[in-house]
């Protein structure tokens, strides 16, 4: 077969690597991609988001089989369906399913009306109303501008002060644009034993009829150590999640993630492809912090490695709702990734500096933000790479995959040094 992958950044290089292992597997290609993905596949510079141009392209190649849609914007704008009425086989929801992820007002309306446990929220429309409503319920309090805002439109605030000036950044400034006409507001929910909370994000493969977690993985949002600094695209990840145990993986499969599938069935809007479920452990119980339709990023560079099933066998089997009928096997052990970013991300950021490579054993390269320039490697994003190890516990890939980035080089290298170590004593 010769498959297609949509998107540019680590996430897409990971799904290109596992492609690549697969026995069925001819040809990759990747569109756009960035220069790891160059390595292993042919990188097609074609703008994903102009369905117009996705749709000539198709046309003009019969010899691709198969595409993965793997981030949020195309997914959101329905490239799947487009590209579906074609004839082409596709890996990801159709719009109506991807807004899960596209509007958190649906989203939330989803969970309120199939009861399934999230913080308790009201969607407004009119500013002055969400301003009565914070005032009513005081601080701490969570804002979420209802649209795709690269995973920024979320504001987690501590006193009132806060949340009248988030409430006026997201509404009345527009600084998330559009995302903000509608906003989610709900209460702040606090983990178990830790303050804000133990989060896990659980991937699942589904086909409408099925539905199969992955392991697990934790991310790490903010910039910099200590989850001090501002949020990003996620600066690090683990798997799987150290507080993770049958008994939540059982909670959480019978209250969430079969409930959502069906759920989703009940709308009519089938939801086939990777669910991603964000959750906090509360005191009372697991509940959804938040759905993305996709693959998240930077969980499938530690989540991917690990699966041992021939990757386009699933995703085929997701396609053709022949879920049911496979066993998804995943190593044991765990796997770390420590994101390289670029100083100054998720800010202002230089682009375009030579990135040497020393020796880094047995990890993995997993590319996001990088391009060739005169046969050189350099910079290319906020996000550069991830560095990715294996091994037999967290301790010992979080070991080996420092050691790896202190051989990595390039000018205003930025990286957090506490990756894998959130939830330590957990
Ligand atoms: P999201 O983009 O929805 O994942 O939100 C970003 C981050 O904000 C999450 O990873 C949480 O740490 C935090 N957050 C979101 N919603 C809540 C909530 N209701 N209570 C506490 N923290 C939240
Ligand atoms: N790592 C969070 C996300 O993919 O949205």
């Amino acid at each position: 077969m010769n498959v297609l992958v949509i998107g540019n950044g680590g996430r897409e290089h990971a799904i290109l690597l596992a492609l690549k292992k697969s026995k069925r597997v001819e040809k990759l290609y990747c569109m756009k991609g960035n220069a790891g993905t160059a390595q292993i596949a042919e990188n097609v510079d074609v703008d994903y988001m102009n369905t117009e141009a996705v749709k000539k392209f198709a046309a003009e190649h019969p010899e691709i089989d198969y595409y993965v849609v793997a981030p949020d914007d195309p997914l959101a704008i329905g490239l799947v369906d487009e590209l579906e009425a074609m004839g082409k086989r596709c890996f990801g929801p159709r719009k109506n399913a991807a807004e899960i992820e596209a509007s958190k007002a649906f989203a939330k309306s989803l969970m309120q009306k199939y009861n399934i446990p999230t913080a308790e929220a009201q969607t407004f429309d009119s500013y002055d109303k969400a301003l009565e409503y914070v005032r009513k319920k005081g601080a701490p309090i969570v804002l979420k501008a209802d649209g795709l805002a690269l995973g920024k439109g979320v504001l987690v605030c501590e006193d009132l002060k806060q949340a009248e000036e988030g409430l006026k950044e997201i509404m009345l400034d527009k600084s998330f644009g559009k995302a903000g006409n509608v906003i989610v507001i709900e209460e702040c929910m606090r983990g178990l034993k830790y303050t804000p909370g133990e989060e896990v994000s659980v991937l699942a493969f589904t086909d409408g009829k099925t539905i199969v977690p992955m392991i697990t993985s934790c991310d790490h949002k903010r910039a910099n150590d200590k989850d001090k600094g501002l949020n990003t695209g996620g600066m690090g990840t683990f798997s799987p999640c150290p507080f993770w145990t049958e008994e939540l993986e059982k909670e959480v499969y019978e209250s969430i993630m079969l409930p959502t599938m069906n759920a989703m069935n009940a709308e009519g809007r089938t939801f086939k492809g990777c669910l991603y479920f964000g959750l906090m452990r509360t005191d009372k119980g697991m509940k959804v912090v938040e759905y993305n339709s996709r693959f998240g990023d930077p969980e499938t560079q530690v989540v991917l490695p690990m699966l041992k099933t021939d990757l386009m066998d699933i995703f085929e089997a997701v396609t053709d709702e022949k879920l049911a009928d496979l066993k998804i096997e995943w190593e044991d052990g765990a796997c770390v990734c420590v994101v390289l970013a670029s100083g100054g991300y998720p800010l202002g950021y230089a682009k375009g500096k030579e990135i040497t490579v020393g020796d880094i054993g047995d990890c993995q390269i997993v590319h996001a933000g990088t391009a060739v320039k005169d046969g050189k490697l350099v910079t290319n994003g906020g996000r550069v790479l991830g560095v990715v190890a294996k091994g037999k516990d967290i301790e010992t890939a979080r070991k080996k995959a420092y050691k790896a980035v202190d051989n990595i080089h390039f000018d205003n290298k930025h990286y957090r040094t506490d990756i894998g170590v959130k939830y330590r004593q957990g």
